[in-house]
């Protein structure tokens, strides 16, 4: 009898998540409602989580190490954030006003984030990034922006160059030239590149993911850190770093404390709320941020910044944040969940190097990151942070990772080659993932997609 497939055994197995999409196709426009969770057949429909576990609608249940898409460091549904949300929901989601809550939260970010002299709320990420240009822009009086190849940094006109190659042609149609035509990239871990990009002092702000291209997928040396921080110093350009992933994962202050380099600006996304939707600051230097103060009438009408945003600081999202970032303050959740992610790289490198294919898992604090194929750095590198900027990940291979894995028990990024561990994985999860991974990997042999 001929065995089916790994892909025909997907489409079988879980009939209501296909029927849902088949339901979805008709109304949402792509059938998923973020790029990142579109899914050949179909996705997974998800009706439960908790802690590091969540289940679909066939009755299936995962490991988890989507996350939230980083955002659930304590994990699903935690006690603390669940209370403090029931406890504000009861008193109010939005008194069209200030509310004591906004100041607990901001002070606790200054406390934590070194750069966070002020805070300001902004409803995402995305919208962090877009004001933290506009206070680049406004403050310095220049035009450009710098940012690096490959880096994330969500959906705004001006960034979306520089995201996926080729590095300079748009990842969505829709944008005036003019959007982008002010927005430079240029390689990480490139000295030259940054200076000759800064060199006619006419950029506003180098933008930067804190931990490398999607949270480390390709990494930033160490000395790199310094050299973008004295370099924008010497131009008087601006240094922003996105921190709305590793903001409160790779430390309670992010990378910037981690590394003692000190950004300008910040963007804070995810954590900041524990996952609670709307989470998104922009944190930075007193005199940036001051672009945003009333004074009299002709600054305020011809070159203050203005901000608006119906959500912004509300209620039930300061009170989720502020239970969240209490917890985190100490550290001790961000140190657990790195010793877990560890255990699971080592042990996901074990299972690759077992079964004799070309490839690496890596990753820094609490993240994985997968590599299916022959690295020339391989000797240079102790798999932490990785600076092949050169490797190309397959995105059919990956899909099919993806698929094996949740067929297997455990779900993560559908481009299948990352995930964020969380506090409350436990040693018993990371046995059922390096199982899952196993088999899937034994599969894919099988079925010829991964060679020896
Ligand atoms: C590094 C980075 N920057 C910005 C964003 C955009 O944040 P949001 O999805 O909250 O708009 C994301 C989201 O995944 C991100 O990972």
């Amino acid at each position: 009898m001929v065995k089916q497939s790994s892909e025909a055994l997907y489409a079988e197995r879980f009939p209501k998540s296909r029927a849902l999409f088949d339901h979805a196709c008709g109304i949402l426009p792509r059938g998923v409602t973020h790029d990142g969770w579109f899914m050949l057949p179909f996705p997974i429909y998800f009706n439960r989580a908790q802690g590091s576990h969540k289940w679909d609608v066939d009755g299936y249940e995962y490991v988890d190490y989507f996350g939230g898409h980083g955002a659930l460091i304590l994990g699903h549904a935690h006690p603390s954030l669940v209370e403090a949300i029931n406890r504000q929901s009861l008193i109010g989601t939005h008194f069209g006003g200030c509310h004591e809550l906004q100041l607990e939260w901001a002070d606790l970010i200054k406390e934590l984030v070194p750069s966070a002299e002020r805070v300001e709320f902004t409803n995402s990420g995305t919208e962090a990034n877009m004001l933290a240009m506009r206070l680049a822009r406004a403050f310095t009086g220049r035009d450009k922006i710098v940012r690096f190849r490959g880096h994330f940094a969500g959906f705004a006109d001006h960034v979306m160059v520089g995201f996926a190659p080729p590095w300079n042609v748009p990842t969505s149609s829709g944008l005036l030239s003019f959007d982008i035509e002010n927005t430079v990239v240029i390689p990480i871990n490139d000295e030259d590149a940054l200076e000759k990009a800064l060199s006619k002092r006419d950029v506003a702000m180098v933008m930067v993911e804190a931990a490398g291209a999607f949270s480390g997928v390709t990494g930033i040396s160490s000395s790199f850190y310094q050299t973008m921080r004295d370099i924008t110093k010497e131009y008087d350009t601006l240094l922003h770093f996105d921190e709305i992933v590793t903001g409160f994962r790779f430390s309670p202050g992010g990378v910037q404390a981690e590394k003692r380099i000190k950004p300008d600006l910040t963007s804070l996304g995810k954590i900041l709320t524990g996952g609670m939707p709307g989470a998104g600051a922009i944190v930075g230097r007193t005199d940036v941020m001051e672009m945003l103060l009333f004074k009299d009438d002709t600054w305020n009408r011809y070159k203050r910044v203005s901000h608006t945003g119906t959500f912004n600081g509300n209620p039930l999202c300061a009170s989720a944040g502020i239970a969240t970032l209490k917890i985190l303050r100490s550290g001790d959740p961000q140190k657990r969940a790195s010793d877990m992610a560890q255990m699971l790289r080592e042990q996901l490198q074990d299972a690759i190097v077992d079964r004799g294919i070309s490839g690496c898992v890596y990753g820094d604090s609490s993240t994985f990151h997968i590599y299916l194929s022959d690295c020339e750095l391989r000797d240079e590198c102790d798999r932490s942070v990785c600076l092949n900027e050169d490797k190309e990940r397959s995105l059919p291979l990956g899909r099919l990772l993806a698929i094996n894995t949740t067929l297997n028990g455990v779900h993560f990024t559908s481009r299948g080659y990352d995930g964020f561990v969380s506090a409350v994985h436990t040693e018993s999860d990371i046995d059922k993932t390096i199982h899952a991974f196993s088999k899937s990997f034994d599969t894919l042999i099988k079925e010829g997609i991964l060679t020896k």
